[in-house]
């Protein structure tokens, strides 16, 4: 049998720097824990738009459709901004997104206790938070139609729209109850059906389908202003959130910086199940490509390594190792290894990139 295989996309800016540090990883688990991976790479974003003037080639589109799972390092950056809308490093991303049909995203937002005093909330508020945010990604505002800028009475119209169907609500929703039944089986589903149609019929599928078929699982509802404003009053009081496309953009930002840095934070973003039943996956770190640090040795590397972790426990069925290799990265915070984002300035001399790595790959090594 072949191996289970990965397409490499790191990108713009910090995106190649931080999946260096991956692609020491991936080797680790190749020779010390016996885990092989078809390795392929490719360009998404600003450097794809560089090679082949389009943010993502259709052959780059049709092996991320073949490979087992993809792992994305981030896009975009200033010397695109003037880029016509259709031709953005983001719309590499959001492509990716939409024709591998992920519709769950995963935003988990753990504090690490050695990193509680990095939260801009105080430390007893966030100390051993752990929540997970299922944002859903192929549909709502960010696709809907109609949308463009159009002429009207004189004067040019935004458009955007809010758009969902009861079964692009039904999956997203059994995603999320699903997680919660491995978690603290509570689930908080968020919305704004007081002005939104769309967010009543949200409020309507989710509340039907707990009913039917998660019992267990205690279901609440909260409006997406609400849930911003809870998240920075009482954030320990979530255990998974399942919301759209935007509140979800939004909302997990806002918990991300909860847990003191967004340097530390992976995503999963997953579809329906392939052939072989692993799902549809593509796994990112939730920061961005960073390019005013890029470059310099300076970016923190764990969320990319964590979203590494998160590929061998969702795609790979490796829990174990991915369990090992998050308490690697604890364990490396705990013993004071610290990059630039993760240190009061004038506290001594940050970790670079690819010492951060190497402490990573030491604390394995000690795990075995
Ligand atoms: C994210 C980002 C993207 C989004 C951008 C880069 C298109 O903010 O993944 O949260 O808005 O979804
Ligand atoms: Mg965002």
């Amino acid at each position: 049998m072949s191996n289970p295989s990965i397409l490499i996309l790191a990108g713009d800016g910090i995106g190649p720097e931080v999946m260096g540090e991956v692609k020491k990883i991936m080797g680790w688990f190749d020779t010390a824990r016996g885990l092989k991976f078809d390795l392929y790479e490719d360009l998404v974003g600003g450097a794809a738009y560089d090679a082949h003037g389009t943010p993502l080639t259709d052959e780059t589109m049709a092996k991320a459709q073949e490979v087992d799972a993809v792992l994305l390092g981030a896009v975009g950056g200033p010397a695109y901004d003037d880029l016509d809308f259709s031709i953005k490093p983001e719309r590499g991303l959001l492509r990716l997104r939409k024709e591998m049909d992920l519709f769950a995203n995963l935003r988990p937002a753990q504090c690490f206790d050695a990193l509680a005093g990095f939260s801009s909330l105080k430390k007893e508020l966030v100390s051993g938070l752990d929540i997970m945010i299922v944002r859903e990604l192929t549909s709502g505002s960010y696709f809907g139609e109609p949308r463009g800028i159009f002429e009207e009475n004189g004067e040019r119209v935004g458009i955007n729209t809010q758009r969902y169907t009861e079964s692009e609500i039904d999956r997203v929703a059994r995603a999320a109850f699903e997680l919660a039944r491995k978690r603290d089986n509570r689930l908080c589903s968020v919305e704004k059906a007081n002005v939104m149609e769309s967010g009543i019929l949200w409020r309507e599928v989710v509340t039907k389908i707990g009913a039917q078929d998660y019992p267990d699982v205690e279901l609440s509802h909260m409006y997406a202003d609400n849930c911003a404003m809870q998240l920075v009053r009482t954030p320990k009081q979530f255990d998974v959130i399942v919301t759209d496309n935007l509140f979800g953009d939004i909302l997990s930002d806002c918990a991300a910086m909860l847990t003191g840095s967004l340097g530390m934070l992976p995503s999963a973003s997953l579809g329906v199940p392939m052939e072989n039943g692993r799902p549809r996956a593509m796994y990112e770190p939730v920061h961005g490509s960073a390019p005013d640090i890029s470059g310099q040795g300076l970016a923190n590397p764990s969320a990319c390594i964590l979203s590494f972790a998160m590929a061998l426990r969702y795609s790979f069925d490796q829990g174990a190792e991915a369990d090992r290799l998050e308490a690697a990265v604890e364990k490396v915070l705990a013993d004071g290894t610290r990059t630039a984002d993760l240190m009061q300035k004038g506290t001594g001399k940050p970790a670079s990139t690819s010492e951060m790595g190497d402490a990573i790959i030491a604390a394995l090594n000690a795990s075995l």
